[in-house]
């Protein structure tokens, strides 16, 4: 995720440009930068933290009516000024900025270097501004560019300039949104159309593949297949600022909800697909460097808090089935206070959306004082967390701006499936098993997209159940977990008293609880220990409790016990927390817009709690 903002036109493009950048800055906010075509030069500022960084290098009365803007959120190399966009050639008659992920970028570097390239950034982007650069000498600036983005894989939305053609704005769109402002005299390119909208409401989509060649008059958008020119249809969008901002979608926390596919597919990306290939493992990239001493663990320990360690209480299921490893997880603030047994050979691994709460960040110190291996598993990239861990592996969710956490949920799932699968194979998994699993994996994205077609039935059965004042949530294995994630959620955003329970253990107490005005939420998809989450069922049904049960499609039978059921895609086992996790989350989103709270800003809370 980061925000890309392009402008050429009659007017001067610096005052669009740092507007725009304003506008998109909810999507990511490690740095900023701009560049601008003045006469036969490239000018470009760079700034770390927030575009007000940015903004108090910049004199708005720049000349320049062709330029390019980013706020980054990084995931290759840490958030710095000399890893900020823009990012340029050796001549400096190039200069790029780049939303997504270039997955081979380390091989193409090789190559630039060995070409006499020079390099000033960490980032992958900065191989695109030489590579066209390398292309260039023989071909013209358009032919150059299309032959570029041809050999990058992985995702990108690219805004370019050349001072070589000071009048014209190149942009190219694989896996990355990027859209175009269709003005008087201007286009605006854009991340999303909350950079666009103040100025026009006429907006063409890029599609992937896609290559834009633009000018003060004109556009043309190439089929990066067969070069061929496209005619795109103007759309008229009529939708207003904050809407554009969220997409659409009323909330935030709905809008991160439905990028809970992509979310897993950037987990995944340039990982998942190690696991199906001959051979069948990977090194995640961020465990490179304590590859040895991984092998050597004995036990892992999970510290984290609130979903992130939901997420944990999930990961010690899949360590312990596919690799093996004995696992136990830790609420981080627990952790910290007693008296722990790590050693050298333990491996503490700390969750965290932030990589910034206070609670998992001493808990990390802790470890590293015992001499434990440190891991981290975070989405902020250059965060506290990551950087005080001995490795770690970044979750590319993007910037996630619902307190409430959903998309990240997912993406630190998706990380902690990569990690078993990685450890397992090193152990005791094959790799027919370890290719089944990451097969099925790359199905969850479109099963997740299933259950999100059919998010109205429900929404409507939130608003059934919305005055409910109690909920007792209970799952048993990997729906464990889950059920008490969906009972935070539901306290979360709608202020409703609810407990997640082990579903084996409702009987030795909580059952009391239950008559015909306490329901019970049943996370029971079709697996292993279904016949005794029936069991559980029976019980509350017994002293006429209501039940809304999550069920697997096609299961009929459930529906003799519980009063409402939810289903979801039918997966493997270890994989159906992706998708009971989507409804638990959609749920408790539909119960706390129903009760009429600011879903996004629930109260009481805070995004990143940075206290202990
Ligand atoms: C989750 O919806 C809550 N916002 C909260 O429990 C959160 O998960 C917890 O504070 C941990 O945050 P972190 O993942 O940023 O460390
Ligand atoms: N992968 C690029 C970087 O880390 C772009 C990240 C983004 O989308 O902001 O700089």
């Amino acid at each position: 995720m980061c925000g890309i903002v392009g402008y050429v036109g009659k007017r001067k493009a610096l005052p669009v440009l740092v507007d725009g950048l304003k506008r998109l800055e909810y999507r990511g906010y490690d740095s900023a930068g701009i560049s601008l075509v003045q006469k036969s030069e490239i000018k470009t500022w760079r700034a770390v933290g927030r575009v007000s960084e940015l903004e108090k290098k910049l004199d708005l009365a720049e000349a320049g009516n062709v330029g390019i803007a980013h706020t980054r959120w990084a995931t290759h190399g840490a958030p710095s000024e000399k890893n900020a966009h823009p990012h340029l050639d050796c001549g400096k008659n190039i200069s790029l900025v780049h939303n997504g992920i270039i997955e081979n970028y380390t091989e193409l570097k090789k190559i630039l270097i060995k070409k006499g390239h020079k390099f000033s950034s960490d980032t992958d982007t900065e191989v695109v501004a030489h590579l066209i650069e390398e292309i260039a000498k023989k071909k013209s600036f358009l032919m150059a560019f299309r032959e570029a983005v041809k050999i990058l894989e992985g995702t990108y939305g690219l805004a370019v300039i050349t001072n070589k053609e000071p009048e014209k704005l190149y942009c190219a769109r694989k896996g990355s949104p990027l859209i175009l402002g269709v003005g008087r005299d201007e286009f605006i390119v854009a991340s999303d159309a909350s950079a666009i909208i103040n100025h026009t409401k006429k907006i063409v989509y890029m599609e992937d593949g896609e290559i834009a060649e633009i000018t003060p008059d004109s556009f043309n958008i190439f089929n990066g297949k067969n070069n061929h020119k496209e005619d795109k249809k103007i759309f008229e969008i009529n939708l207003s600022d904050e809407q554009v901002k969220k997409q659409g979608f009323p909330h935030f926390m709905l809008k991160e909800i439905h990028q809970q596919p992509e979310a897993v597919r950037n987990a995944l990306l340039g990982r998942v697909e190690k696991f199906t290939k001959d051979g069948g493992t990977s090194v995640l990239g961020g465990l490179r460097d304590v590859e040895n001493r991984l092998k050597k663990i004995r036990r892992m320990v999970i510290v984290a808090c609130g979903t992130s360690y939901y997420a944990g209480l999930t990961g010690k299921y899949l360590l312990e089935e596919f690799a093996d490893l004995p696992t136990e997880v830790e609420s981080a603030s627990e952790f910290r206070y007693r008296k722990n047994t790590i050693d050298r050979h333990t491996a503490v691994l700390a969750i965290s959306q932030s990589g910034e709460t206070a609670d998992t960040l001493e808990a990390v110190r802790e470890a590293k004082l015992k001499g434990a291996l440190t891991l981290g598993i975070v989405n902020t990239v250059g965060s506290t967390i990551a950087r005080e861990t001995d490795a770690g592996i970044y979750c590319h969710a993007g910037p996630e701006i619902g307190v409430a956490s959903t998309k990240a949920f997912s993406s630190q799932l998706s990380v902690l499936v990569l990690l078993a699968l990685m450890l397992g194979r090193e152990r005791k998994l094959s790799f027919s098993e370890s290719k089944a699993i990451a097969k099925e994996m790359e199905k969850i994205p479109e099963k997740i997209e299933q259950i999100l077609e059919n998010k109205n039935a429900i929404k409507k059965l939130a608003k059934k159940y919305a005055r409910c004042t109690d909920w007792l949530y209970l799952g048993r294995k990997y729906s464990f977990p889950i059920a008490l994630e969906g009972a935070l959620k539901i306290k979360e955003i709608s202020y409703v008293h609810a407990e997640g329970y082990a579903a084996g253990e409702m009987k030795h107490g909580p059952i009391a609880l239950i008559d015909e005005k306490f329901p019970s939420f049943f996370v029971a998809p079709s697996d292993s220990v279904y016949e005794k989450t029936m069991s559980g069922m029976q019980e509350v049904k017994a002293r006429k409790g209501k039940i809304v049960a999550i069920a697997t499609v096609g299961n009929k039978k459930i529906k003799e016990l519980a009063d409402d059921v939810l289903h979801i895609p039918e997966s493997l086992e270890a994989l159906s927390p992706f998708l009971s996790a989507t409804v638990a989350h959609l749920f408790a989103y539909y119960v706390g817009t129903e009760r009429g709270y600011d879903v996004d800003r629930p109260r009481n809370l805070a995004k990143s709690v940075t206290v202990e």
